[in-house]
């Protein structure tokens, strides 16, 4: 069951996404060689408290942290450590900002200084197959034309999609209906309506999209052991069309 939100929830909705980008433009300017993941995700802890709002990640089916931080070739649900960041590094942040019970939802990788070209391109590449999935995110559209436009981007220019993880619904749950696949078919899957506000997370893989889970139950890494990228934004559809609720700028 898909829960519709009204105009007034997504309003709300939208006040802690505005947190929850605020959160990535700082860390935008934190994140650098000789930082520890650890001390970023108590930043954006105490960032997203003192903004009045929880990090709805830290404690959600016992995950201990209230940021994912997934390093090089870490997929996603990365643990924070106290290991430097190192030039060259990649790091995906995400996190789950809580406001007055609503939820959203953003994950964005960063360069650690300055990174070879092939991950700049892999980071490229992913954004942009985020944004060519979100433009698909008009009522009346399909979820599969979603779906179907980010693969066909990260496979052309040689990607690969993880399976295994996916976009979700989201509202005062984390994760709601529907699910949101990063690769299917034109044409396939539900019609998009007003009032559906789910994530779009694509995580795409410089080689090949099979991944291994670590010993800490939550940790996925690729098993290939190359790069692996990730952006997300919560989105709602509406009338004039889909209102990223995490956008940074
Ligand atoms: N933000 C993640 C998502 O996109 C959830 C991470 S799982 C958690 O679904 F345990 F870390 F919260
Ligand atoms: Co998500």
């Amino acid at each position: 069951m898909i829960e519709v939100k009204t105009a007034q929830q997504i309003e709300l909705m939208v006040k802690a996404g505005k947190i929850l980008a605020a959160c990535h433009r700082e860390l935008r300017k934190l994140i650098r060689p000789g930082i520890t993941t650890l001390q970023i995700d108590h930043f954006a802890e105490e960032f997203i408290q003192a903004h009045g709002a929880k990090a709805e990640q830290k404690g959600y089916q016992d995950y201990p942290f209230a940021t994912c931080a997934s390093v090089n070739d870490e997929i996603c649900h990365g643990f924070p450590t106290q290991t430097p960041l190192r030039e060259g590094d990649i790091v995906t942040i995400d996190m789950v900002v809580n406001l007055d019970g609503w939820l959203a939802d953003s994950a964005w990788s960063y360069p650690v200084g300055h990174i070879p070209d092939r991950a700049n391109n892999l980071l490229k590449v992913t954004k942009e197959s985020l944004y060519i999935g979100i433009a698909k995110a008009v009522i009346g559209n399909r979820l599969g034309d979603i779906s179907h436009a980010i693969q066909n981007h990260a496979e052309t220019n040689g990607f690969s999609v993880v399976r295994d993880f996916t976009g979700h619904g989201i509202g005062r749950k984390m994760h709601e209906a529907p699910q949101v696949l990063h690769y299917g078919r034109l044409n396939s899957g539900i019609r998009l309506f007003e009032g559906m506000v789910f994530t779009i997370e694509p995580m795409i893989n410089l080689g090949s999209y099979d991944l291994t889970i670590d010993s800490n139950g939550w940790t996925a890494r690729t098993a290939d052991g190359n790069l692996s990228a990730q952006y997300e934004h919560t989105l709602a559809i509406t009338k004039n069309g889909p209102l990223v609720l995490t956008e940074q700028d």
